[in-house]
């Protein structure tokens, strides 16, 4: 039995730890707050800027530049030449090795998604604390640009960078891509991956589809703007009803996709069932899902712990706001994918050895 002395040891350490979390946290908004206004860019587009130089160049008060000047200087977010200055005469800068973190959308190291995603996930948090009360659910549009945007920026780099050595972990549907072949990409979101996949293997044609009638605008306009309207068909449809599919249904798919979305599919068995129905012989669906650990633990692991936070406050919400029937969560362990996979009738199913800070990849064969 743990003494009075112990539990108050543990409390303080515990108090300490959610304090001291308020500075991460905290910090994202700020990052989201340059963001929103500009600030990375009015900063790194000369040498250094002073407040009164970033007001301007910006267009916001100068004491509040001054302000989030500082604070990303003692975040470390930014440097400052000379911290001696007065303060409306210190030069701050962006320093070159933290302008891929923020202002190169195709680097691998691009973060400023993670300050997007905090304000997003946050911005329906009234309607998630409601709905846990109703059982209704939040529907994803309701998380506003701030979710879609963040997830772009986070997934983007990825899939511009590595989605097409992905596709090498399946050399057989590979071969039928630099062939031609046809791509479904399902809960696609904003579009990047069927872009990257268009630009990766130009011969081949897609459908991308999802059920967010905002994700659906902004990833037609992407394929607009990337010009390849003649490869990349966009669609709304909902991946767990065959009928949304019909019109795809005589031409099939050699490549079925499936990255971050089927978890927060409200029938997931269902999708894939769908999913299989549409695939052509020899063709295979590819799964790219969070990471997590095998099972549920107490203390959870990073993964885990960032995963289950989505989940309550964003991935299960807006699942259930879509009908009740598995509401699985971000939570997605590799077991239950496999299950799954069988219960849509999918023979194999398997883990790919594809390398990835977040995700696990999976092949299921019909
Ligand atoms: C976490 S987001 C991932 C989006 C995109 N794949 C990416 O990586 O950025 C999940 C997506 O699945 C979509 N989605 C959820 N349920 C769906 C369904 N039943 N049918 C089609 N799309 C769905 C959501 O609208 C959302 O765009």
């Amino acid at each position: 039995m743990p003494s009075d002395g112990d539990d108050a040891t543990t409390a303080e350490s515990l108090a300490e730890r959610l304090i001291e979390s308020l500075v991460p946290g905290l910090e994202l908004l700020s990052i989201e707050f340059g963001r929103r206004l500009g600030l990375y860019e009015a900063v790194a587009e000369v040498a250094d800027v002073t407040p009164a130089e970033l007001a301007t160049r910006a267009d916001i008060d100068v004491r509040m530049a001054r302000e989030w000047l500082e604070q990303q200087a003692a975040a470390g977010f930014i440097a400052v030449r000379d911290a001696s200055t007065a303060p409306d005469e210190r030069r701050f800068l962006l320093p070159a090795a933290h302008h891929p973190v923020f202002l190169d959308p195709d680097h691998p190291a691009y973060a400023i998604g993670t300050g997007t995603m905090f304000a997003g996930t946050a911005s329906a948090f009234d309607d998630v604390v409601e709905a846990a009360r109703t059982g209704a659910g939040v529907r994803y549009g309701a998380f506003g640009t701030g979710v879609r945007r963040g997830l772009e920026q986070l997934n983007r780099p990825g899939y511009v960078n590595d989605l097409s050595g992905w596709i090498a972990a399946l050399p057989d549907v590979r071969a039928t891509l630099e062939d031609g072949g046809r791509v479904l990409d399902l809960g696609v979101g904003t579009g990047w991956s069927s872009v990257a996949l268009a630009r990766a293997f130009p011969r081949a044609q897609l459908v991308a589809v999802d059920l967010d009638p905002e994700s659906v605008a902004e990833a037609g306009a992407l394929v607009d703007q990337q010009g390849l309207t003649d490869q990349i068909l966009v669609r709304r449809a909902n991946a767990t009803e065959p009928d949304d599919f019909a019109e795809f249904a005589a031409d099939g798919f050699d490549l079925i996709m499936f990255f971050e979305a089927l978890h927060d599919m409200n029938d997931p068995a269902a999708a894939l069932r769908v999913a299989r129905g549409l695939l052509r012989p020899g063709g295979a669906v590819l799964v790219g899902d969070e990471k997590v650990a095998d099972a549920f633990t107490p203390d959870g692991d990073f993964l885990d712990r960032l995963n289950y936070a989505f989940s309550v406050l964003h991935c299960l919400p807006a699942t259930m706001a879509e009908g009740v029937r598995t509401a699985n969560g971000t939570v997605l362990r590799a077991a239950t994918v496999h299950e799954w996979a069988a219960e849509a009738g999918f023979t194999g199913s398997e883990v790919l050895p594809i390398e990835h800070p977040l995700w696990r990849f999976y092949r299921l064969d019909p």
